[in-house]
């Protein structure tokens, strides 16, 4: 890819803002003059003068292609993609642009049950009537995995072959496991459907022979990265794939993007994208051996500490499980007699250590692309420490057990759930109602309640244990869960 060590935005919004351009537009700060001290402290002049709006000749308007332009282009090239969009409101602006292009009004799409809260949220705003297909769940853990191909098959089947339009799944797993995209690919192209993969998690898919292959490489149609998660660009910013040959009318898709896009993209974001993309085509492979290596080399002593086990590579041919990202750190605590959030609380108590996510029995650490050896060996030194320090051993670790493995069908579409009249109800009441709000427990950010959803005494009885083990509830008017918003009678 001879084009790949350019980065056409970027270089070009560095070009306008240094150049000393009279800067007789948006944004008010002026590149600094006009802006808070504090935040000038914060940021320096250096991020406020390349912060330029949308549609400065040179870096977004001018002759085709632009900067702008080119910068998706070569992201499309190095993503293997025939069309990529950047997007600045995170792979959540494209679950939403993908389900108003895909499930239009009354529209039948299959979707797993533990996708994000964003693709449920578009069939919010688009209409579209999702067929759940559940995760493979893990119980012993409380870990959802991915679908399986038999079970997405199951829903297609159910959700009628001669009227569905798209299959929406999720891989990886917030807890780094990979779905069979390739048969899933097969199994929706079988009943004429594109398959989506939300590939959030998977933004660094492809980039290195040891990681797992990207959804876009195993035929999925179109894809999500949620870029600045694991592949190198600032928080917000994401990039939603095409995939050549794909099903997926490009122009309808392009024309839901822009509806839900804001006329003045974040150009700090836009440069990291582009600047992420370099990093990942040129860079990437060389970056990821070596904190692969590093990684490999500290796996040996996170097993040996008591009570603690990697989750990992051994959980490859499970059902909703054909691949792992290494670059998670996902462990089970539950042998330490402590609960994933009491180790949690230790790391951050004692060492100012902050996990991505922690569940009854897990904690899960994020990797970065470069992360330095060092900060591995300390890491597993403080773990170690902090489990010897609060293991419990005769201490039995409850699982909450998840009500999302039940494949379940909205009884009221999410948008007439929504949009329609509603009440706020006690939650002893509330069994049976139908939900008028997504609440999921945070993390994972998975909604045990869907607009739409009948509420049953199961999820009322998890998001209850939820709570009470201090996880926030996102999505919910009353973050106590002790009312609820329903449809009205
Ligand atoms: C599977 C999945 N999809 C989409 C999103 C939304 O991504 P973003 O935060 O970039 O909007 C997330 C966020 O955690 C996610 O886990």
């Amino acid at each position: 890819m001879p084009e790949q060590p350019r980065t056409p935005y970027l270089d070009a919004v560095v070009g306008y803002a240094f150049r000393g351009p009279g800067r007789w537009h948006v944004p008010g700060h002026k590149g600094g003059s006009g802006a808070d001290p504090g935040l000038l402290h914060a940021i320096g002049d250096r991020a406020l003068l390349a912060d330029v709006p949308q549609d400065i000749r040179g870096i977004d308007v001018g002759p085709s292609p632009t900067p702008y332009e080119q910068a998706e282009q070569l992201a499309a090239e190095a993503h293997g993609a025939a069309r990529t969009w950047f997007l600045t409101n995170g792979a959540t602006q494209g679950n939403h642009a993908l389900t108003l292009a895909l499930a239009p009004l009354g529209a039948q799409v299959v979707v797993q049950r533990n996708a994000h809260a964003s693709v449920v949220d578009g069939l919010v705003l688009s209409g579209g009537v999702p067929t759940f297909v559940a995760p493979e769940y893990d119980e012993a853990l409380g870990m959802a995995h991915g679908v399986t191909p038999d079970g997405l098959r199951a829903a297609l089947e159910r959700a009628g072959r001669d009227h569905v339009r798209a299959a929406f799944i999720v891989s990886p797993t917030y807890y780094g496991m990979v779905a069979d995209v390739a048969a899933c690919a097969e199994v929706a192209h079988d009943a004429g459907v594109p398959l989506i993969v939300d590939q959030a998690w998977g933004g660094h898919f492809g980039f290195h022979p040891d990681l797992p292959r990207s959804a876009l490489q195993l035929g999925a149609d179109a894809v999500l990265t949620s870029t600045h998660k694991m592949a190198g660009s600032m928080t917000q910013s994401a990039m939603l794939h095409v995939a050549r040959d794909s099903r997926v009318d490009v122009a309808a898709l392009g024309r839901a993007i822009r509806l839900v896009r804001s006329t003045s993209p974040n150009s700090l974001l836009l440069a990291s994208l582009d600047a992420s993309r370099r990093q990942m085509a040129v860079h990437g492979e060389t970056i990821l051996h070596d904190t692969l290596a590093a990684l490999r080399a500290v796996h040996g002593r996170l097993k040996d500490i008591d009570g603690v086990a990697l989750v990992g590579e051994e959980m490859v041919g499970r059902p909703g499980v054909a691949a792992w990202d290494p670059l998670r750190i996902t462990l089970d605590v539950r042998g330490t007699g402590r609960t994933g959030f009491d180790v949690a609380d230790a790391l951050r108590q004692t060492y100012d250590i902050h996990p991505e996510l922690a569940t009854h029995a897990i904690v899960v650490l994020v990797v970065g692309l470069g992360e330095p050896a060092e900060a591995l060996d300390r890491l597993v030194g403080d773990l170690d420490e902090v489990v010897r320090t609060i293991a419990d051993p005769g201490g039995v670790v409850p699982v909450v057990k998840s009500p999302l493995h039940g494949a379940t069908t909205a009884a009221v579409t999410p948008r007439d759930a929504f949009l329609g009249k509603a009440e706020v109800v006690d939650v002893d009441d509330a069994v049976g109602r139908i939900s008028v709000e997504s609440i999921a427990g945070y993390p994972p950010g998975i909604p045990a309640l869907l607009p739409g959803e009948e509420i049953t005494a199961d999820a009322v009885r998890y998001l209850r244990e939820l709570v009470a083990d201090g996880a926030r509830l996102h999505g919910a008017s009353d973050p106590s869960f002790r009312r609820v918003t329903v449809l009205a009678r």
